[in-house]
């Protein structure tokens, strides 16, 4: 879909539908909503008497004109609802933007024009509501169309129309950045959707080449022969399940020639987690699938940041791999050496997120990336604590909580920090290896973090479990059902952040 920013007045578009707002609990509607009411005479305002259209946030109302009172030039005329006035933040113009465009492209609608929503009594600036409806619509009509055919023909225009000429320099921009945001998740969205049959390690690293290829990053890809040199036992332990070869998957973007810094982003790789020996009962195995959702998220995060050009360095690692039972799979009691010359006893085949991050976490600090942010599908008990919205974070480094969590907050993608009491770490004590790759019944999604921790040197790290929000199993907003691409806004807005020509991205 294409967006433009246009100047008009939203009631004589021509456009087959136009799109109003209105706040819940408002009798008379205001701004652009009361001048298409007028065009309308009075049709909005007197269903609003009526209680059929309440502003309620995520209701799509539609008004058919056919044509008729002439002075509006679209057939269907959409009140979205803001909700409550109180609540109103630029999150809910993302969810208000999914819901009316997924509402018209139900009705066949292949040009909408929208109004800024928010940027008048709602108090959000121009630039951040006009990305936000880029932001909004582009993942509000994301369908994984790959082995079924789609239910709805696309909409293939969105206009936001505004009053002023003089505040299109700053909307085009803004525009601009929310559907690369957009359009980076929907790419990850579409590698997490993917079955494991397709999405093999290979096949992610073989994506991996086209994306460096396509957005001229820096490539480079390794085979089980090079982990072994560079003593990789961790993450060749995991594979060893499986007849598909791991692969451990790097693409770095270079936006600040000068600087030898970089930013390093680790997701985890699991193309299908099994389980391995200690396999996982068959219902809901198959959602495993998605277990490469951290992956998939520093992979697609790069591509946007390829296209925005921040002035800063960026490397995403990925390891890959299955974890699947076989006759030489990994087993319960067996002790692996990881990269860093740590021994690991392995209590739970299961726990293997943590494992392979763990090499990935000590190439990481070889390169010298710093600071280190792991997106990772790494524990049940991560949603057993936050449940399905939020992701949990763990870290070394305040700061960096401090800077992620902001840039979270911008994106409406929620995190939500989490405690590593030392405490705890002697749950990971092993009678015969420096760590077990387990601990305790309770706090599991902690002492998961805290095994990590082992792996991590002085570097300041960031850990994201997003084991609940990867995933979602009902359609609101701009979230729908399957994979959600958790994590590649913040990573983007990160990157923009902390780079030197901040206000250019
Ligand atoms: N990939 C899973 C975690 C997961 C669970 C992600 C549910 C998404 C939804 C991970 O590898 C795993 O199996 N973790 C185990 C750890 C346990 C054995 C200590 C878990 O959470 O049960
Ligand atoms: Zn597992
Ligand atoms: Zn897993």
């Amino acid at each position: 879909m294409e967006i433009k920013v246009i100047v008009g007045d939203i009631a004589h578009i021509e456009a087959d539908a136009i799109v109003v707002n209105l706040f819940e609990g408002v009798p008379q509607p205001g701004g652009a909503t009361a001048a298409v009411d007028k065009a309308l005479d009075g049709a909005i305002s007197s269903l609003i008497s009526r209680g059929e259209i309440k502003g309620k946030f995520g209701e799509v109302n539609i008004v058919h004109t056919f044509g008729k009172p002439l002075q509006v030039g679209a057939g269907i005329v959409a009140i979205a609802g803001l909700g409550k006035s109180q609540d109103f933040n630029t999150d809910k113009i993302r969810g208000v933007a999914g819901e009316f465009c997924r509402a018209l492209r139900k009705l066949n609608c292949h040009k909408i024009a929208t109004i800024l929503h928010g940027a008048g009594i709602g108090g959000i600036e121009p630039e951040v509501s006009a990305q936000a409806i880029a932001e909004g619509a582009l993942l509000g009509l994301y369908s994984f169309n790959k082995y079924k055919k789609p239910e709805y023909e696309d909409v293939e225009e969105m206009l936001i129309v505004v009053r002023e000429a003089g505040k299109i320099p700053i909307l085009e921009p803004a525009i601009r950045k929310g559907s690369v945001a957009a359009e980076a998740t929907n790419l990850a969205r579409d590698m997490i959707n993917e079955p494991a049959n397709y999405m093999t390690p290979s096949q992610m690293a073989k994506a991996a080449e086209e994306i460096a290829n396509k957005y001229k990053l820096e490539f480079q890809v390794f085979d089980s022969e090079d982990m072994e040199a560079m003593g990789m036992g961790a993450l060749l332990g995991v594979a060893k399940g499986s007849s598909q070869p791991p692969k451990l998957i790097t693409l770095s973007y270079k936006g600040d020639e000068r600087s030898e810094k970089a930013l390093g982003f680790l997701g985890k790789g699991i193309t299908f987690d099994s389980g391995g020996i200690s396999i996982k009962p068959s219902e809901g195995m198959a959602e495993m699938k998605d277990d490469m959702a951290g992956a998939a998220a520093v992979m697609t995060a790069l591509v946007a940041i390829a296209r925005l050009k921040p002035q800063i360095n960026a490397t995403a690692i990925i390891p890959a791999t299955e974890n699947l039972p076989s006759g030489t799979a990994l087993k319960p009691g067996d002790i692996l050496k990881a990269m860093n010359g740590k021994t690991i006893e392995v209590i739970n085949t299961d726990a293997e997120g943590r494992l392979i991050l763990a090499d990935a976490l000590s190439y990481a600090q070889r390169l010298g990336l710093s600071p280190l942010i792991d997106l990772a599908t790494l524990t049940g008990a991560c949603c057993v604590a936050l449940g399905t919205l939020y992701g949990g974070l763990f870290s070394n480094d305040q700061d960096l909580v401090d800077k992620v969590l902001k840039a979270a907050e911008r994106t409406g993608e929620r995190m939500w920090q989490m405690p590593m009491p030392e405490e705890y770490k002697q749950q990971l004590k092993s009678e015969i290896a420096d760590v077990k790759n387990i601990g305790d019944k309770y706090g599991g999604a902690i002492t998961a973090a805290l095994f990590l921790a082992e792996f991590v040197d002085n570097t300041p790290w960031v850990h994201i479990d997003i084991a609940g929000p990867a995933n979602s199993n009902k359609e609101s907003g701009y979230i729908l059902k399957g994979a959600t691409g958790i994590g590649v806004r913040t990573l983007i807005e990160l990157a923009s952040s902390e780079a030197k020509n901040q206000e250019a991205t």
